[in-house]
């Protein structure tokens, strides 16, 4: 069986979801395809700090109810070094702007939600997706619904919004792409645990040893990061050697220590940067990790993904309003110059942040000297406090 919709939707992440809710807002039909189950996606823990832009974007489009209630709102953070603190107070760097701590797996309830109880399609568990005719005005999307059953969708326009291991752009014909790639010689381990919040505000920290970062979920639960090598196996990672790293690499003079409890949930991601030139291809737009990738010293990641799909959104709706394709046209271009920023500051925070293997006592000086400059000077503090709270989504 056949189906037809305005534009076909690959991915049910931050990108996809909030694409199909955007442009249900303005009239436009979409199905959003994803490989795995409503119960996985809902429970996959990633990334939570949300920009000033992200939650204006989503209160104004009326999904962000859950978010305004059970969000915390972070007015700082602290940049830890030399065994000392250092607050950054952002909305007297920023006119007024902050951050707030909410979960992804929690933005994607709030939108997957709100897509069914409109009436959207979102068709989980689909496998073989495939898109095609990608140079016409027709191009098509095939799948295995989980029924097993062939189908395919044609569409006006295709979102790839599969995230860093998605289809859509291995579609799009050799020699088109340019793609810009630096990997870290880093990992981070993710933990949960069940304690009370150790700081008010995220904690980012260099020490000799390595990076740490303290950061919450509720006032029960905290998340917390450490950099390890990127070939360590969590086997290596023992509850009590990971409080043991985090106590040392957290010290400070008046005898700070995180709050420990019950390690529930660990993880290692690998850390990278990645960029592909141009965004799109005929009609396949590609979206979020689908297309970029930072490392998450800056919380950009979801966020950026955001970004991407407002634009997209407003292109589209030029599209369907008015018969132009000028917006359409330059979505590449519009979304690579925050991109490209965003990949800026990531970079930038991850080499002032993080011990490099083999990197000398020189090279550790000079960090310290940038932390320095950066918690001292309001020229520079107002530079990341900027960029941490989000640059203007266009
Ligand atoms: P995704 O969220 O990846 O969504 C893509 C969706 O497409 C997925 O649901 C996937 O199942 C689906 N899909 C993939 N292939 C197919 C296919 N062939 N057919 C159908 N569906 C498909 N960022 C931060 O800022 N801070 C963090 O701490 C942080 N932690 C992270 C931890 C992990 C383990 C990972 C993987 C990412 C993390 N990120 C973090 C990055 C952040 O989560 C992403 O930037 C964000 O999810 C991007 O949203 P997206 O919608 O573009 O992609
Ligand atoms: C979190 C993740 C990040 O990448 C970051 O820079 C800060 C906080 C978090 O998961 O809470």
């Amino acid at each position: 069986m056949n189906l037809r919709t305005q534009v076909g939707i690959v991915g049910a992440g931050p990108a996809g979801l909030l694409l199909a809710h955007l442009l249900h807002l303005q009239g436009i039909e979409s199905v959003v395809l994803e490989s795995r189950s409503r119960e996985e996606i809902e429970q996959t823990i990633r990334a939570g700090v949300l920009e000033q832009g992200t939650v204006d974007l989503m209160v104004a489009s009326g999904v962000g109810e859950r978010l305004r209630r059970e969000g915390f709102f972070h007015e700082g953070i602290r940049l830890r070094f030399d065994a000392r603190e250092h607050r950054i107070d952002f909305p007297a760097l920023t006119g007024g702007k902050k951050v707030t701590v909410y979960a992804q797996h929690e933005v994607l309830k709030d939108l997957v939600r709100a897509r069914l109880e409109a009436g959207g399609q979102i068709l989980f568990e689909v496998r073989d997706v495939t898109v095609y005719d990608l140079d016409t005005a027709a191009p098509k999307v095939r799948y295995r619904t989980r029924e097993d059953e062939l189908r395919e969708l044609a569409c006006d326009f295709i979102g790839g919004c599969d995230g860093t291991q998605g289809v859509c752009r291995r579609h799009i014909p050799g020699g088109t792409l340019a793609v810009f790639e630096k990997v870290y010689p880093f990992a981070w381990l993710g933990i949960l645990c069940e304690a009370p919040p150790s700081s008010d505000e995220l904690v980012y920290a260099l020490h000799e040893r390595g990076f740490a970062l303290v950061s919450t979920r509720s006032p029960e639960i905290q998340r917390l990061y450490l950099q390890v090598d990127p070939g360590d196996k969590l086997e290596s990672w023992p509850d009590e050697r990971i409080w043991a790293e985090l106590r040392e690499r957290l010290a400070t003079r008046d005898g700070w220590a995180p709050k420990e409890g019950p390690i529930f949930h660990k993880t290692i991601v690998g850390m990278r940067s990645f960029v592909l030139e141009p965004m799109q291809y005929g009609r396949l737009f590609l979206a979020g990790d689908a297309a970029h990738v930072v490392p998450p010293t800056g919380a950009k990641g979801l966020n950026l993904a955001v970004a991407d799909v407002r634009v997209l959104a407003r292109a589209l709706e030029k599209f369907y309003k008015s018969a132009k394709t000028d917006l359409l046209e330059q979505y590449s271009a519009t979304a690579l110059r925050r991109v490209w920023k965003a990949q800026r500051f990531s970079w930038w925070m991850t080499s002032m942040l993080h011990r490099f293997p083999g990197g000398d006592a020189f090279q550790y000086r000079v960090q310290l000297a940038e932390l320095d400059y950066v918690t001292s000077s309001r020229a520079a503090s107002s530079a990341l406090a900027e960029n941490y709270v989000g640059l203007p989504l266009d």
